[in-house]
């Protein structure tokens, strides 16, 4: 029996929870393909998407979404800020649920980091120019966060206010569009995370300072979401459990923010990663690199309902399998070796010896193992 191939339940405030085929989830990936520039999803997110709820994943997470214009990482970045953005989403969820996958958004705010080149081939690097589509960012402070990026524009009390409306906002419009699950991205040096560092929050107002001031963003956005989004479906949210720098961000405190934002605002789950804040910190990147950090937190987590889900090069079913034997996590988010293989999921089942003709691979496909 496998674990990885094992239903796994994200519970929510209110009702059952959901329950997933299995562990497998695909992680959040920005494809920079809203042709329009409008935050729109095309035919390329359809099939995107599409493939991996094909290709035998439980839980299809649709990459960083802006939840405000200015809240995209670039121009070709998707929203969910109006009626087009939403009823884009509302196909793509429809894609995943026709091919038997759950569907997951993750909603972000890039801040300082929005307003970006895409990260394709032939783009180049930075901000993009408002004379080029691009637009004025914002931050905990004036300061650029690496080098090679705009200064934004530090947010007031009413700016504050914007973007946890945006997030609200943003939650009802995931719910219209028929998404199961949601993430809030506080990772990867995006607002949330520009907030929570001591590294690039030095505000002296109730938003800057103690660790307390420092998380006061997230739980306020946290709470906003939770309210906005139905009580019987699951929200998680996406950490950055470390920095990698000793002046920066710990697991200490990832720890103690997702505790009481499960305890006080109904997080179900958090996915765990790392950096993306600072340019030049020493990360350890080699296979599995960040499941010590989720097993911090599936420890420290224990006596709460709360899915742990490791994630950062992971790439064979077996190493996959024995993060989950071994208890470090409760699930794994696959990234790059999905978009190597969309069907990594069904490949793993087989690998595994999990998959049945009804379970982890389509119908269609199945001639493609046993014949
Ligand atoms: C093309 C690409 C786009 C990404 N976009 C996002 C994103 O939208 N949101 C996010 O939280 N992480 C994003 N990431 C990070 C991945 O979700 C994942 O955490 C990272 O790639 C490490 O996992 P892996 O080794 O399985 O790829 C992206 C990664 C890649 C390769």
């Amino acid at each position: 029996m496998s674990k990885l191939f094992s239903p796994i339940t994200l519970s929510a405030a209110e009702g059952t929870g959901l329950t997933l085929r299995n562990r497998a989830f695909v992680a959040p990936m920005c494809q920079y393909s809203a042709d329009g520039e409008d935050g729109v999803a095309t035919s390329w997110h359809l099939q995107h998407y599409g493939s991996f709820a094909a290709g035998g994943f439980s839980l299809v997470v649709v990459e960083a979404t802006g939840v405000l214009p200015e809240g995209r990482i670039s121009p070709r970045c998707l929203g969910i800020y109006d009626e087009p953005t939403e009823a884009a989403h509302a196909r793509i969820v429809e894609m995943a649920h026709g091919l038997g996958a759950a569907a997951g958004l993750q909603i972000g705010h890039a801040g300082g980091k929005g307003s970006t080149y895409p990260t394709l081939p032939g783009f180049d690097a930075g901000t993009v120019p408002v004379s080029e589509g691009g637009w004025a960012t914002f931050g905990p402070t004036d300061k650029a966060v690496f080098p090679g990026l705009a200064d934004p524009i530090a947010l007031d009390r009413e700016g504050i206010e914007r973007v946890i409306e945006g997030f609200a906002d943003a939650a009802r419009r995931a719910d219209r569009a028929g998404y199961d699950v949601l993430q809030i991205h506080a990772a990867h040096g995006y607002l949330i995370h520009q907030f929570l560092s001591p590294l690039t929050n030095t505000r002296t107002d109730e938003y800057g300072g103690s660790e307390e001031n420092r998380t006061r963003l997230l739980r306020e956005v946290t709470a906003a979401v939770r309210e906005a989004w139905p009580a019987h479906k699951p929200l998680g949210i996406r950490v950055s459990a470390t920095d990698w720098d000793e002046a920066g961000w710990t697991v200490q405190a990832t720890a103690t923010i997702v505790r009481t934002l499960a305890e006080d605002h109904g997080i179900t789950w958090v996915d765990v990663s790392s950096g993306g804040l600072v340019a030049g910190s020493k990360i350890p990147v080699g296979p599995g690199y960040q499941v010590p950090l989720a097993l911090e937190l599936t420890q420290a987590l224990a006596d709460l309902d709360v899915a742990v889900s490791a994630v950062g090069l992971v790439a064979n079913p077996d190493q996959a399998e024995t993060i989950l034997v071994t208890g470090q996590a409760h699930a794994i988010s696959i990234g790059r070796a999905a978009l190597g293989n969309p069907h990594w999921a069904s490949a793993a089942a087989v690998a595994l010896r999990a998959a049945t003709p009804d379970a982890h691979i389509q119908p269609q496909y199945w001639r493609a193992h046993w014949s």
